[in-house]
């Protein structure tokens, strides 16, 4: 394995940067050549590829985004793209590639594997969507930044007395709103992988505020209801003054957490060192403390995780 790729695609997330930056530096030390390839796959289809080196990646490990850009690219589900691109990359003599991305990007790389180009994942997205990684790369930091988001709105909450319903990301997930909500210590967390009743958080609402409670934040995932709808409901339901706030990309930028900096840079050396021995065909999973390699069929054979027991952790919390 002479000449390595590495792109990043779909959602960016922060310490996608940092990635790429362990990606290239591994190789760098490893005496394999490193290409960079912009917009993801449409990088690939559009031939925006070229050679990184130390000094590329100076200076991006506290960057939020990613400097090789990203994109979605519809055009890869095509077989004839894919070929195309396995094909360029044969050209160019690179038979590994690292693909930093979500669910997409790792079926974009698992195509390519078919195609015959060895190509190693590594989870990159806000939404913690990955089955058999216990986190993914940005998680932490958007995390932090839906926190800091409920901080705010508890203070203007308090001083009105009013219900703030906030909207929070995550696809077909709910990772990020409980996780932030149980952090945040959010009244009521509504996510997909939880049936929620409108009628049961109006009667939340009422019994908090027969105990003296003058405020109250909703979370809601974005794969769960519309916090609009939510807010609208609320009010017709309660007549209490409701507020609602989408956090919206806010909530994908920021300066990447020191902990997803360290994942990140321990997952692009991995990568590099996996197809260094001839591995892929999947990624690099965060199991527990350890980092684990996983093949794509074993990860698309796999649930998606929701942990029902810290939902039900914070709704005793929140009572
Ligand atoms: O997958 C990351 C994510 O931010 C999701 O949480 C969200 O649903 C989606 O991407 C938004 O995508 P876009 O930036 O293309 O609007």
């Amino acid at each position: 394995m002479s000449r390595i790729a590495v792109l990043t695609s779909g959602g960016d997330a922060p310490g996608m940067n940092a990635a790429v930056r362990a990606v290239v530096r591994k190789c760098v030390c490893e005496g394999i050549e490193i290409l960079g390839v912009e917009r993801g796959f449409s990088g690939l289809v559009n031939r925006e590829i070229s050679v990184m080196n130390v000094g590329s990646v100076a200076d991006v490990i506290h960057r939020g985004g990613t400097m090789l850009k990203t994109a979605r690219c519809e055009d890869f589900y095509d077989y004839g793209v894919q070929e195309e691109a396995a094909n360029y990359l044969r050209e160019l003599n690179i038979h590994g590639l690292v693909v930093i991305g979500g669910d997409g990007s790792y079926r974009g790389a698992w195509a390519l594997r078919e195609w015959g180009i060895n190509t190693v994942g590594l989870p990159g997205t806000i939404d913690n969507d990955l089955p058999l990684s216990d986190t993914t790369i940005g998680f932490d930091t958007a995390l932090n930044t839906v926190t800091g988001a409920i901080n705010n709105l508890r203070d203007t909450a308090t001083s009105h007395e009013r219900v703030y319903v906030l909207e929070v990301m995550g696809k077909d997930t709910g990772n990020l709103a409980l996780m932030a909500g149980l952090a945040g210590g959010a009244e009521t967390i509504l996510v997909p992988e939880v049936e929620f009743n409108l009628e049961e958080v109006c009667r939340r609402l009422f019994r908090g505020m027969k105990r003296g409670k003058s405020h109250s934040i909703i979370l809601v995932a974005e794969g769960a209801a519309s916090a609009i709808e939510v807010g609208k409901e609320i009010k017709n339901r309660t007549g209490m003054e409701t507020r609602v706030t989408i956090l919206g990309h806010l909530q994908r930028g920021g300066v990447p957490t020191a902990f997803d900096r360290i994942l990140a840079s321990r997952m692009g050396a991995r990568a590099v060192d996996l197809l260094k021995e001839g591995t892929g065909g999947g990624a690099v999973c965060m199991c527990g403390s350890e980092l684990v390699f996983k093949s794509f069929e074993e990860i698309f054979s796999s649930p998606l995780s929701f942990d029902h027991r810290a939902y039900e952790l914070a709704g005793i919390l929140s009572i």
